[in-house]
């Protein structure tokens, strides 16, 4: 069905904006040749929501945040950012991957380039900002993200927090309109994640739209407006991260929450 994005609005709000979602996932289907990853999957996600995936391995988490931006070709279904459907023909999906910052769980950092160059290539490539602008915006993300001394660095001179930081500050140089991460702090040594996790919550707070796969339970409750199980490659329960955390409503929930909360 394809319902209008805007609600009835009650005739006193007449006036009021009705605001689109930023993401909006309506019966998205993937498959790789005969499997099936994604069985129609249905997501919206409003400005400022935190949402934070979690599910067994091979359950299609990644599959569903690399369908966000098309960097998987859906099979069937439809991708919506804010309001624009970005499966239609014609749509410049390099120009939409730019308002959508994706952070892995390897950094994908350039190791021949320092941290300020690692920030400022895409900004100089694809956006042509002036070297002195894009360095200035550069040294203020590294700045926010602990890094201001390590401008110089190059990744292989980076812890790995450091280096998760770097690419965070990355993604964050496009000014995306939502950001996505998938298990940014997995690769990483216990004593190194909660550096990470300081940014990211860094950023929940400063209003960003997130979208987070995640095995980091305390997170989830802290920060997340919206917690998400998916399994078998549809979204099998959601809700407010301390009700399915305490209270998981289906089997499937419960056996993997005993599992990674042991
Ligand atoms: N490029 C691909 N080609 C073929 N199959 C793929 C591809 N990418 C993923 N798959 C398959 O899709 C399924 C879902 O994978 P996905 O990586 O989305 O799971 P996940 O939930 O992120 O798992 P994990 O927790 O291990 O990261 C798996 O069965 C995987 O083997
Ligand atoms: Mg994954």
């Amino acid at each position: 069905m394809n319902e209008p994005l805007t609600a009835d609005v009650p005739a006193a709000d007449k006036n009021a904006v009705i605001e689109l979602p930023v993401i909006e996932l309506r019966g998205v289907r993937k498959s790789f040749g005969g499997l099936e990853v994604l069985k129609g999957v249905d997501l919206t996600v409003t400005r400022g929501e935190v949402v934070v995936i979690i599910g067994p391995s091979g359950g299609g988490k990644s599959t569903l945040l690399r369908c966000v931006n098309l960097l998987e070709p859906i099979t069937a279904g439809k991708v919506f950012l804010e309001g624009r459907d970005l499966t239609e023909p014609g749509v410049d999906l390099n120009e939409v991957r730019r308002q959508i910052g994706m952070v892995f769980q390897q950094f994908n950092l350039f190791p021949h380039l320092t941290a300020l160059d690692n920030l400022t290539l895409a900004p100089r490539r694809l956006l042509r900002t002036p070297r002195t602008e894009a360095e200035q915006a550069a040294r203020e993300l590294l700045d926010r993200v602990g890094l201001a001394d390590k401008a110089g660095s190059h990744p292989g001179q980076l812890s790995g927090g450091q280096q998760q930081r770097v690419a965070i500050a990355r993604a964050l140089m496009m000014a995306p309109h939502v950001m996505l991460f998938d298990e940014v702090t997995s690769a990483l040594d216990p004593e190194l994640v909660s550096e990470v996790l300081d940014v990211m919550r860094d950023l929940a707070r400063s209003g960003m739209t997130m979208l987070c796969v995640t095995h980091e339970m305390g997170f989830a409750r802290e920060l997340g407006d919206r917690l998400v199980f998916v399994d078998g490659g549809v979204i099998a329960e959601q809700g407010r991260p301390a009700d399915v955390l305490d209270e998981p409503s289906g089997e499937r929930t419960r056996q993997f929450l005993r599992k990674v909360l042991r």
